[in-house]
């Protein structure tokens, strides 16, 4: 395959918010660098989808910073950062006004002020919107600002494929030699040739891992690469154990796609009830259809099995008028199923949703590996402990895209590119595609990680997923070296990459907490007795 060479002064993976953000900042405050973004595809994100909103407190009547940070606190089941958790929530409303000024219109009431949501987990109503498709919003927001800015490339269908790594001359905090990251090898989908991108820093902003269960929330891109990548480059990675099930995916019976009925469906008050059609929630928790989302989830799994295997949303007395104009989206994508939220139960399943573990950072975003960065759901940053509160990821990835920017901003001018150019990229000599059934063999993975490392988990089960995913890590890492780069085997290399750090992650856990819950463990968050 043949390669070409880049020099960038800013590398940035992945274009959702978090990207995004930094990629605007740093292309605006440093007019004569160039910013380049390297996406899968500019039109595809998790931010895209976003449906609920942001959090942040605006309404200092029935709400306050102090509520919110508790609300995460709680959510979290005790694994929070608190000095992250303050930091994030104290800086919320600078980082709302600047994507407000940006050109962001969220939905506002009658009398100009903001419309505010709410969600399971919080006290308060505090969830900016754009009725439910705020993501979508925020995006072209985001991209139209990106492409007034000269200095800044967006380069799609690019697929990231590597760090390039060499050891540092600078000694870490702690007692070992670091290395330093100096770009990105990145396959150009387009030309079919290998780009080896040398920058002065790396953001990774390349979002979460959905796609590696079977029932989820994410879209395609959702793949892990991001982690994947820094755990091949020895970055230190946390928390891969806390996933996120959201409970109320569409459930299309197995079919594995999942579109999302929103949190604030629940929060403008529609029921959960079982086959007898019967509200089962207030048997969980007092807090009923409004608990955090990890007890929710939980409690649809055991209902599923004392109950039935049906599990729905009941939104047949709202006002129906009121629920199309605020929810267009989540309402045409039930008609497209043939379902009328007046007269039907939206059946709903819980739905692999956000990985609150990923490559961890410090304040300033800094990972491990010196010179690179990394910012919203690849991130680990200790703010949503294990359990992310609601909407509090897209005002993360604000926080800490800013928080990026403003240490790389104190460097920038005075780091050089690298003396050496680094080798290129070579996995293997030959064209041949590969020989594995890439599709049957992510099947099998999704298949495994839904029954044994999803929402319940067990120590036998843990072991079995362990043992496969090494077998299977085999000959996926034999076909990568022997066969020509393709997408899809990257991307199942990861996804098993990802599945093996869940699973260890799982094994190591000593105690239930939030996301995490292990029959053969006794903990915090035990399922509540029935
Ligand atoms: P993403 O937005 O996922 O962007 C990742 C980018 O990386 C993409 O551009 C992708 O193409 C790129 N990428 C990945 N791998 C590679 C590679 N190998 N090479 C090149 N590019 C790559 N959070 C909230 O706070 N509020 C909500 O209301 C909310 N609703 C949600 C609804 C849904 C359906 C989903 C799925 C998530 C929701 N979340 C919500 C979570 C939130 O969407 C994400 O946490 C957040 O958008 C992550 O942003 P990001 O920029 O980190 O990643
Ligand atoms: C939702 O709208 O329910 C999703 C919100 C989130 O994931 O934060």
């Amino acid at each position: 395959m043949k390669e070409n060479y880049n020099e960038v002064d800013v590398l940035i993976i992945g274009s959702g918010i978090a990207g995004l953000t930094a990629a605007i900042k740093l292309a605006q405050a440093f007019p004569q660098h160039s910013v380049v973004v390297i996406t899968k595809n500019s039109n595809e994100s998790n931010t895209r989808y976003t449906q609920g909103g942001i959090a942040v407190v605006i309404d200092l009547l029935n709400d306050s910073l102090e509520k919110h940070i508790d609300d995460t606190l709680l959510a979290g089941g005790g694994a929070c950062d608190k000095n992250v958790v303050e930091m994030v929530i104290n800086e919320a409303q600078e980082r709302l006004n600047e994507i407000i000024e940006w050109g962001a219109e969220f939905d506002r009431v009658a009398t100009g002020e903001l419309s505010l949501g709410l969600e399971g987990g919080h006290t308060a109503k505090r969830i900016v919107h754009v009725k439910d498709f705020t993501g979508l919003h925020l995006e072209i927001v985001l991209l139209r600002k990106a492409a007034t800015l000269s200095n800044l490339k967006i380069a799609s269908h690019r697929f990231a494929l590597d760090l390039i790594t060499a050891v540092s001359e600078e000694k870490s905090t702690g007692s070992d030699w670091r290395t330093k990251c100096l770009g990105a090898y990145v396959l150009n989908e387009e030309s079919g040739l290998i780009e080896t991108y040398v920058s002065k820093v790396t953001i990774l902003a390349t979002g979460g891992a959905g796609q590696v269960y079977r029932t989820t929330t994410n879209p395609a891109i959702a793949t892990g690469d991001g982690v994947a990548m820094a755990h091949r480059a020895h970055a230190r990675i946390k928390d891969m154990a806390f996933v996120q099930f959201h409970p109320t995916g569409f459930s299309s019976s197995g079919k594995g796609s999942s579109f999302l009925i929103s949190e604030a469906v629940r929060g403008y008050g529609a029921h959960l009830v079982n086959a007898q059609v019967e509200r089962f929630m207030f048997r969980y928790d007092v807090r009923g259809e409004l608990a955090p989302r990890d007890i929710v989830s939980r409690a649809i799994e055991q209902e599923k099995k004392s109950n039935d295997h049906y599990i729905f949303l009941d939104c047949r007395h709202l006002d129906q008028a009121d629920l199309k104009m605020k929810f267009p989206t989540i309402v045409e994508q039930c008609q497209i199923n043939k379902l009328d939220p007046q007269q039907d139960l939206i059946p709903v399943e819980p739905a692999a949703h956000y990985f609150c573990g990923g490559i961890d950072v410090d304040l300033k975003g800094r990972s491990s590996i010196d010179k690179l960065y990394a910012c919203g759901e690849c991130a680990c940053t200790g703010l949503h402990g294990a359990n992310r509160l609601a909407s509090n990821s897209l005002l993360e990835a604000m926080v800490y895209a800013h928080h990026c920017f403003i240490d790389i901003s104190e460097k920038l001018s005075q780091l050089d590119f690298t003396e050496q150019k680094p080798q290129p990229f070579r996995v293997s000599d030959t064209d041949c595609s590969t020989t594995l059934n890439v599709k049957l063999l992510r099947a099998e993975l999704n298949e495994l990680m839904s029954k044994k490392a999803a929402i319940v988990r067990s120590d036998v089960g843990l072991r079995e997923a362990l043992v496969k995913i090494l077998k299977l890590k085999v000959v996926v890492e034999a076909d990568y070296r022997n066969h020509a780069i393709s997408v899809d085997t990257c991307e199942l290399r990861n996804l098993v990459t990802v599945a093996q750090m869940v699973v260890e992650d799982s094994m190591n856990k000593k105690v239930n907490q939030g996301t995490f819950y292990n029959v053969d463990l006794v903990g915090v968050a035990a399922l509540p007795n029935k």
